[in-house]
């Protein structure tokens, strides 16, 4: 057989999926990275009506359908208080897609990506895609990201830094004020900042805080998805913002890798913004009411949980042995390693389930530390 490129050998498949095969059938899953809501109705409807009318047979524009990009552009100017051209905006096949083209676009071979340790498996493989080095920075205490770690990673060398709030796997969520040093690091060290913002909607205390809301340079790409805040993962709509130069280069990649986002799914997502967003508000209190469950659970056996503020992710602290040990009782959650070395002594644990079968994983839970200590 021929060789593989040394690139595409730099990377394997996610260990998540690994814990997935090793579960029985009947397994509670707190494993997965979804919603366990429905596609909003409107959001089915408008792409029935869109098929049925012959509007999704063929290609769209490379950057997807003007009227999805101006819903995109007055949805980041009623949350974000950002203004964007829909000219700047490309619809991607999920977040995953567009942080694929960013990276893509911007990283030159050798070149670093700093990136939160534990965090997102796609920084890392991403940079190794595209022939880059990923450098993991260390979280704080409350595992969210240290502006000044991030400050401290930039070398000559540093082609972009990530910042995800709130974040997987962790669910924390990044202040005001640590937004406007990301900003300020874009600016100041003339680095390209990727901000992937797809739990945006699912912070539980304060508000939600973009870098491209107050970088004065031009500095930021900013990532975001129907995925999570409409429950649309099999969707597969995301889209990059960013500065028209940028958006040119990143659609050289969509379009020799893509040509376009799936029709259906792109009008879709546009009702899915363009409508009400009782939801999104709807899910956005579920999951705050069963982290408090799955805190007080974790809590109460003697774990210890930096509180998450957001996302639908909770990241204890366990002992050796723990994650094995649940998931040998049929309750499945991620080793924390799979996020990084730095995950290590930790596991990941996906709240979206109901608070009934929240409970149920808990007592398994419990038994499962007891069986350890
Ligand atoms: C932090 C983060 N970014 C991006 C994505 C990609 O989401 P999608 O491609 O489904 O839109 C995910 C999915 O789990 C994620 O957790």
């Amino acid at each position: 057989m021929t060789e593989f490129s040394s690139r595409v050998e730099r990377v394997s498949i996610s260990g998540i999926r690994e814990v997935f095969e090793a579960a029985g059938a009947d397994a509670i899953n707190l494993g997965l990275g979804q919603p366990d809501f429905p596609t909003p109705e409107n959001a089915r409807r408008a792409a029935i009506e869109a098929i049925e009318a012959g509007d999704t047979d063929a290609y769209t524009s490379n950057k997807g359908i003007e009227s999805l990009r101006e819903a995109i552009a007055a949805k980041h100017d009623r949350d974000n208080d950002l203004a964007v051209d829909p000219g700047d905006v490309i619809a991607t096949a999920g977040g995953s897609e567009a942080l694929h083209i960013a990276i893509e676009a911007h990283v030159e071979a050798g070149q670093e990506v700093i990136h939160p340790d534990p965090g997102f498996v796609s920084y890392e493989a991403l940079t190794h895609i595209a022939g880059g080095l990923p450098k993991p920075v260390d979280l704080r205490e409350d595992l969210t990201m240290d502006p000044a770690a991030v400050e401290e990673a930039i070398t000559d060398d540093t082609a972009a830094f990530v910042v995800n709030s709130p974040a997987n796997p962790t669910g924390a969520v990044q202040s005001a004020d640590d937004i406007r040093e990301f900003a300020r690091i874009a600016d100041e060290h003339d680095v390209l900042c990727i901000s992937d913002e797809v739990y945006e909607p699912f912070v539980f205390d304060g508000e939600h805080h973009s870098p491209a809301t107050y970088a004065e340079s031009d500095n930021v790409v900013l990532i975001n998805a129907a995925s999570k805040a409409y429950s649309m993962t099999g969707w597969r709509l995301g889209w990059v913002v960013a500065e028209n130069d940028r958006i040119e280069r990143m659609l050289r990649v969509h379009q020799y890798a893509q040509a376009c986002a799936s029709a259906p799914a792109q009008y879709a997502a546009e009702a899915a913004l363009t409508g009400p967003q009782d939801h999104v508000a709807e899910m956005r209190d579920a999951f705050e009411e069963r982290r408090d469950v799955l805190l007080e659970g974790l809590e109460d056996m003697g774990l210890q949980v930096p509180t998450p503020e957001g996302a639908f992710y909770a990241m204890p602290r366990v002992p050796e042995g723990w994650t094995d040990a649940v998931i040998d009782r049929g309750v499945i959650v991620v080793p924390g390693e799979a996020f990084g070395a730095n995950g290590e002594g930790h596991a990941r644990i996906s709240y979206a389930v109901d608070v009934e079968t929240l409970k149920e994983a808990l007592e398994v839970m419990r038994e499962a530390t007891n069986a350890v200590r």
